[in-house]
This record gives structure tokens, sequence and C-alpha cells, in this order.
């Protein structure tokens, strides 16, 4: 059966602004009630200013109110499947540690734990 994360993350791809890179990129968050958050990279003419995909879909679950996640599945469109940025790391793991991560190409997945990808991280515990 068709996954509808994996599902979501293709379609919200659709709407990636990209016209500098042409990569483009959808993700989608599942929270921890079953809703799904959709978001894609925007990027700018000052292209430092882009904002990727994966911060796109947290943003929009935080602006709804949720903050807690079960998995996210991230679509660059290649193969084999790109891995979250360094930035995204860093702000996917401020919600968890043991959130899912996958990455869906073409052909194959990939897929670890936000621990594995940014092991050692600052996170809000690290305030404390
Ligand atoms: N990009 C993402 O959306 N997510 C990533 O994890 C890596 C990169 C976007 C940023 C930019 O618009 C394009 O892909 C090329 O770097």
């Amino acid at each position: 059966m068709t996954d509808p994360l994996v599902s979501a993350a293709w379609a919200v791809r659709e709407q990636a602004y990209a016209p500098y890179s042409r990569f483009a990129v959808g993700a989608a968050l599942e929270a921890e009630d079953g809703r799904i958050f959709a978001g894609c990279n925007v990027e700018n003419a000052s292209y430092g200013l882009t904002v990727c995909a994966e911060r796109s879909a947290v943003f929009q679950a935080v602006a709804a109110g949720v903050r807690r996640f079960r998995r996210v599945v991230v679509a660059p469109g290649v193969e084999p499947p790109a891995a979250p940025c360094g930035a995204c790391r860093q702000v996917l793991r401020e919600f968890g540690p043991d959130l899912l991560v996958e990455a869906v190409g073409p052909q194959s997945r990939k897929q670890w734990r936000m621990r594995e990808l940014l092991p050692d991280a600052f996170g809000p515990e690290s305030l404390a």
C-alpha cells in the first residue's frame, strides 16, 4: 500500500520554488497525532535566504501548534536519495533524537534515526 507520507512528500515537491538550483525537494512530517505537515524548498534571488523543504515542513507544523513528531519523509528527486542538509538536521533534532528520517528517491529509500544523522547534537537539553 502507498505510504501517505511518501505521497505527501512527492506531491509538495511539485510546489518547490527552485529557479536557481532547479533542485526541487519535498518533505512531509508526520505528527504524533497522525497529522501530516508538508513543505518544499523556497529559494531566493539572495541565495543564502533559501529555506529547505524540511525546515519549511517543521515551520508549518509549529505554526499549527504541533511539536511532537514520529517521522519525516524527504523527496529530493535524485537517486540515491540525498539526506537532509546540516541546517535541517539541527532544526529537526530540536524536536527529538528518536525522529525517524526517510529519504526517498525514484528507485530506493534510506532510513535513519535523527540521532544517527546528528550525533552528539546541541539540543534543548544542552541549555540546562
Ligand atoms: N535543499 C532542501 O530543500 N533540503 C535539503 O536537505 C538539501 C537542500 C534545497 C535547498 C536548495 O533550494 C536546493 O535544495 C539545492 O541545494
